[in-house]
């Protein structure tokens, strides 16, 4: 019994979610065989980027280099900016073919920032329904009016633009190249096609799980398609394959200087240190350098070679597959069956995916073993046929 005088609905909701067997917990232990971080490069679980760090850290000897180091001491507008962050965004701008680049705490604020502060009054925000929460936030502090469209539906798109265009200034189509929930890729050609053809409509992609694994050296899926400067804004996440921490907004510099004056998760928050901004400069570099992209490549083909023809399984070319297992329960006994083997993997249940759609989610990675792959892939094939519904 807490101690804490504190309203009764907590303890009450976390009772429920007990009851409905959703609780979440922080856990310490977690299965040597990981098919769930999103470090698919290794940058962080093989210690190459801090490797590649330490010969930054220990050479930062004078006091102006080591100034904000730990503790950027204020927001970027206040104390917090620096010629490092300014010179790092300039070299990410140039990276992914983009007139600026604006780096934010994480990918969740770059979202929340954008989303919110960008759409006004009297715009219109289309979203595929698969977008990621932190999109979902920032449309929900936007004045604009939103709509859903269906996942990867350029029909359900159309359609909702030809029935509202001509009440909104503008429309913002938002969505992700590699969808974090499936591993699926968005049909960017098409997307590209429509917001071209309105000079007030404007796409913004979160390349969160695409940076690192598509693209030239790693560039993202845009890369790949040769659609970077046909986006209004790209969203690019280092907290996945890039091993580290930290977001940025890649497009205009009006788009840029916009954020710095309106976006509030960039303005009022304390900027990141430089040891941050020297792990994101250091990704880059690594990325750039690295034989962990060839390798991942290969875990990819190896992988999606082998699921291809199992039921259940989402067609996905990204490091993201998923099995859809059509109920808590079948995603409780496979994640059981998994642990049993030493494997982590990801599973989502409903009400966070739509009841029906439970899935196991795997994240392939470069580090992953072929043995690994193959045992995986014998457990959960057992699962992957008609039966499996059932359970
Ligand atoms: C598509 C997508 N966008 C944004 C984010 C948020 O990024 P961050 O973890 O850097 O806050 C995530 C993280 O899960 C994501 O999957």
């Amino acid at each position: 019994m807490s101690l804490y005088h504190q309203p009764t609905h907590l303890l009450k909701a976390l009772a429920e979610r007990q009851q409905n067997g959703l609780l979440r917990k922080l856990s310490l232990s977690t299965p040597e065989i990981d098919f769930c971080c999103n470090d698919y490069l290794g940058f962080s679980k093989l210690g190459l980027l801090e490797t590649k760090l330490q010969t930054t850290v220990n050479i930062a000897k004078s006091l102006e280099e080591k100034r904000n180091f730990f503790g950027a001491t204020g927001s970027r507008l206040i104390s917090g900016n620096s010629q490092l962050i300014d010179e790092t965004e300039k070299q990410i701008a140039m990276f992914h073919h983009g007139e600026s680049a604006l780096i934010f705490n994480s990918g969740y604020d770059a979202n929340v920032g954008l989303m919110s502060s960008v759409p006004q009054k009297t715009d219109l925000i289309l979203y595929d329904e698969y977008v990621h929460a932190s999109i979902l936030d920032g449309i929900r502090l936007s004045y604009a009016t939103h709509y859903k469209f269906k996942h990867n539906d350029i029909e359900s798109l159309e359609e909702l633009i030809h029935r509202h265009q001509k009440n909104f200034d503008n429309i913002f189509v938002v969505v992700e190249s590699v969808y974090a929930l499936d591993g699926d890729s968005s049909p960017l050609i098409e997307l590209v096609d429509i917001c071209q053809a309105s000079k007030n409509i404007f796409l913004i992609v979160d390349e969160a799980h695409a940076i690192g694994v598509f693209g030239k050296q790693g560039r993202g899926l845009c890369n790949a398609l040769s659609i970077e400067k046909k986006c209004f804004a790209r969203i690019y996440t280092y907290g996945k394959a890039m091993g580290c921490h930290g977001a940025a907004i890649v497009g205009s510099e009006i788009l840029r200087d916009y954020l710095i004056n309106f976006s509030r998760s960039f303005i009022y928050t304390t900027a990141l240190p430089h040891y941050s901004i020297e792990a994101i400069k250091h990704a880059y570099q690594l990325l750039i350098e690295t034989d962990e992209k060839d390798k991942l490549q290969t875990n990819i083909a190896y992988f999606y070679s082998r699921s291809n023809s199992l039921r259940n399984f989402v067609k996905s070319q990204s490091a993201v597959h998923t099995m859809h297992v059509g109920s808590n329960d079948a995603a409780l006994k496979i994640e059981k069956e998994l642990k049993g083997q030493n494997i982590h993997a990801r599973i989502m249940k409903s009400p966070v995916v739509k009841p029906g759609t439970e899935r196991v989610r795997f994240s392939i990675h470069s580090f992953n073993t072929r043995n690994e792959i193959d045992q995986l892939l014998d457990l959960v094939s057992k699962f992957s046929t008609g039966k499996l519904l059932a359970i």
